[in-house]
């Protein structure tokens, strides 16, 4: 099938991650100042028309058959790299192969020593913009050595508006700011090393269930408001190569065959020059209407459009596009603008004048490196308290410790790993067993159910921070016999897990047993917590999950760590925030419900294939906002190991109409540590907005007793409205709230207002 699935101080260390990312004076809104790879997009125009005018005396010598053979891939399978599409070059005219390659988390091809990378929920979890292109740039220099100039999957931005949706973890969170800030910053660091980046799945693919067929219903203002905008925001400052549209219909019409999402609004009114590329195999149903949309690459495509292949549905844009361009239904213009489109992003990002060469050499230590800066910026504190009796809060636990007990979640041999396309198989072998394997999730047999779980002994790196410590590890089976043994340790660490996969959807929050999840689970975990929190009030739950969890042990517990799936360097990683060589800095992308009943949409369906957005503009905490449901953990929270104040805000409004957020920010606290500084706006009420809405952010590492004014330029942009009767965006006039703080909901969060 087509898958190949499958202590530095920390000032130091926090230091080399902020560079560049809002720990300087001045930022944009979106948490990063201007980058040199940013400027490159800016400054762009030179390039543009060169690659216009390469492409167009290209594209005059091609031949009608040799414009068919670019438009549709050659079938499933066909990639001689591995990859999971391939287009066949054409030498005469000097046209490279085309193999694509999956990367959300690494080249997703078999087995090359790519390094595997934390999810992307994570690195959104980081809050910082400038970590998401270097991390594009690294995996971009992986696609090249392994010969691949595509990448699938550079910035996915489907919004958590189901957090139980399968492939949450592959995305940048609910906000659609904050996802388009990273699917932005991915796109350029990826094209800057002459790879294309695509942005996926346009649009409205919020869930997998009947995900061929579903139906999302988006009303117009959401839709635009929400869902588009991390892609205008992606195709106006970074111009990605393809942008892949989903497999959905939306509000009735399969969203590769829509006109107004690929040519009106996509093309014409965001200025997108690139591909847009089908999702792979039931994305496009018919030929002409999808050549007519705006389609302009059939993916994974077929050598015989009559023929099925693995008894899937033929593909239609291989004879039968040239029946249709040869019979006048899809013109000859449209045809030569397709491939257009290919060649001019071939030569824009340098692939026609320097193909990837495979055979290349991976900078594994590199890699592992950036894995795990990416991992220690992600980790989320969501909870510190002291344990019953004692002063000062769990973590960071000292080294000087005696005794711990490291309890589940296979914490001996690795951390674990989402499945689907934007997983990457564990180079180094899998060190977990699945429970159930040879099953998959779908009768096609493209995803497996087991989990990959990567070599990085969070056990191992625990006991190297306390090496005069006993340490014992309990695998979680036996809840007594691990709670017995907590009984007597200073403190237990209860590792908890969270398997999803493309295909599916998570039917709860909670943490699977082994019911919910029979391949990866050998247990009841919440079971296994409580039992571990009624013996040792310093219980420290670290959790490797996908998504959102449910929490019923919360209050037993001490402290709880969000470490999402963090990649090779995982282990690591988590062993230097629990110990404190690393001071945690991520904020949650997403909100942690209380229980799934809080949601918008009690369930997912599994028969009616109508998906409803009927909560509107209230997706994500917009929703808790405006039912004033308390939430278990609030969108933006996120804990340090110091603490910091706020003060001082004014906010401005600028000649051009952006919008100047001043604020004085200070680290109270003994460590040195990272904040983010979140800017939330409240719109007129006129505008019948949710209650505030995410329009910038900055984060800044700050030293001890150390105070900086900071100052958040936003644009205008981040206040608008979309008008459903003149059909374009406005900034309504009125007074809008301007409030600042460490979360969503932070208890001292400053306000202002100011008239736009
Ligand atoms: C997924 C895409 C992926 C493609 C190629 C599809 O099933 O939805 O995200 O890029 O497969 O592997």
């Amino acid at each position: 099938m087509k898958k190949t699935i499958i202590a530095l101080s920390v000032i130091s260390a926090l230091g080399i991650h902020l560079q560049g990312c809002g720990a300087q004076a001045e930022s944009s809104g979106g948490g990063l100042g201007k980058t040199a790879a940013q400027t490159s997009v800016a400054t762009a125009s030179a390039e543009d028309t060169l690659a216009d005018q390469k492409a167009q005396a290209l594209l005059a010598k091609m031949t009608l058959d040799e414009k068919i053979q670019l438009v549709h891939g050659a079938g499933i399978g066909t990639s001689p790299l591995g990859g999971g599409g391939f287009i066949p070059g054409i030498a005469r005219l000097g046209i490279p192969d085309l193999n694509m390659a999956d990367s959300a988390t690494g080249v997703n091809a078999g087995l090359k020593g790519a390094t595997e990378f934390p999810s992307p929920l994570a690195v959104a979890a980081s809050w910082n913009g400038a970590l998401a292109n270097e991390l594009g740039a690294t995996i971009a220099k992986e696609l090249r050595a392994t010969g691949f100039a595509i990448s699938l999957g550079s910035g996915g931005a489907n919004l958590a508006r189901e957090p139980r949706y399968g492939r949450t973890w592959e995305y940048f969170g609910e906000d659609p700011v904050l996802a388009g800030t990273f699917m932005t910053q991915r796109t350029l660091g990826t094209q800057a090393q002459k790879v294309i980046a695509t942005a996926k799945h346009f649009i409205g693919n919020e869930q997998e269930t009947n995900r061929f067929a579903s139906n999302s219903v988006i009303p117009e203002r959401a839709l635009r408001e929400l869902y588009l905008l991390p892609f205008e925001m992606t195709v106006k400052d970074a111009q990605p190569g393809n942008v892949m549209c989903a497999y959905n219909l939306v509000n009735g019409l399969k969203a590769c065959e829509s006109k107004e999402l690929l040519t009106d609004i996509l093309k014409t009114q965001w200025g997108f020059k690139g591909t847009v590329q089908a999702d792979w195999i039931f994305a496009l149903t018919d030929t002409v209407r999808g050549a007519n949309a705006g389609l302009d690459e059939e993916e994974p495509g077929s050598q015989d459009d009559y023929q099925s292949n693995y008894g899937l549905p033929t593909s239609n844009f291989n004879q039968k596009l040239k029946a249709a361009v040869q019979n006048g239904s899809v013109s000859a213009a449209r045809l030569d603008d397709m491939v257009f489109r290919k060649l001019r992003t071939l030569y824009r990002y340098g692939i026609m004048d320097t193909p990837p060469v495979a055979g290349g050499t991976i900078d594994r230590a590199g890699g592992q490196a950036m894995a795990q800066k990416v991992a220690s910026e992600a980790m989320v504190l969501l909870k510190n308290a002291a344990p019953a009796g004692t002063s000062s809060p769990a973590l960071p636990i000292a080294k000087t410790i005696r005794s711990i007990v490291v309890i589940g979640g296979h914490a001996d041999v690795g951390v674990m790993h989402g499945g689907g396309s934007a997983s990457i198989a564990p180079q180094d072998g899998n060190p977990v067993a699945c429970l159930q394997p040879g099953t998959a999730f779908d009768p096609a047999g493209v995803f497996s159910k087991c989990a990959p779980y990567f070599k990085s002994s969070p056990l191992a790196a625990i006991r190297a921070k306390a090496p005069n410590a006993s340490v014992t590890y309990f695998d979680g089976s036996n809840a007594s016999a691990a709670a017995a043994a907590a009984a007597s340790a200073d403190v237990a660490i209860v590792f908890a897990t969270q398997f999803a996969s493309e295909n599916m959807d998570l039917a709860t929050l909670d943490l699977p047993n082994n019911a919910a999840d029979p391949a990866n689970q050998a247990y009841d975990q919440n079971a296994l917590i409580a039992a571990v929190t009624a013996k040792n009030k310093r219980t420290v739950v670290v959790l490797e999950s996908a998504t959102a969890v449910t929490m019923p042990w919360l209050a037993g517990t001490s402290a709880v760590l969000e470490a999402w799936y963090p990649g090779i360097r995982g282990g690591q990683a988590i062993a230097d925030v629990l110990f404190g060589d690393v001071n945690p800095s991520g904020k949650l992308p997403i909100t942690f419900p209380q229980k799934v009943q809080d949601l918008p949409q009690p369930l997912i369906s599994q028969t009616d294939t109508t998906v409803n957005y009927a909560e509107g503009l209230n997706m994500g905490y917009r929703w808790f906002d405006s039912k004033a449901i308390a939430p278990l953990f609030p969108f933006g929270h996120g804990l340090s190991y110091t603490s910091f104040s706020y003060s001082g805000l004014i906010a401005s409004k600028l000649a051009n109409g952006d919008v100047s957020v001043r604020v004085t920010l200070k680290n109270d606290g003994v460590r040195a540590g990272a904040e983010v500084a979140q800017v939330y706006a409240t719109l007129p009420s006129a505008a019948g907005e949710p209650p505030k809405r995410l329009v910038g952010w900055q984060k800044v590492l700050l030293q001890p007793g150390e105070s900086r004014q900071l100052s958040i330029t936003i644009s205008s942009a981040r206040f608008a409205i979309w008008n459903t009767a003149q059909r374009a965006s406005q900034v309504p006039a009125g007074s809008y709230g301007v409030q600042v703080g460490g979360s969503s909901r932070a208890p001292a969060m400053l306000s202002t207002s100011l008239s736009l």
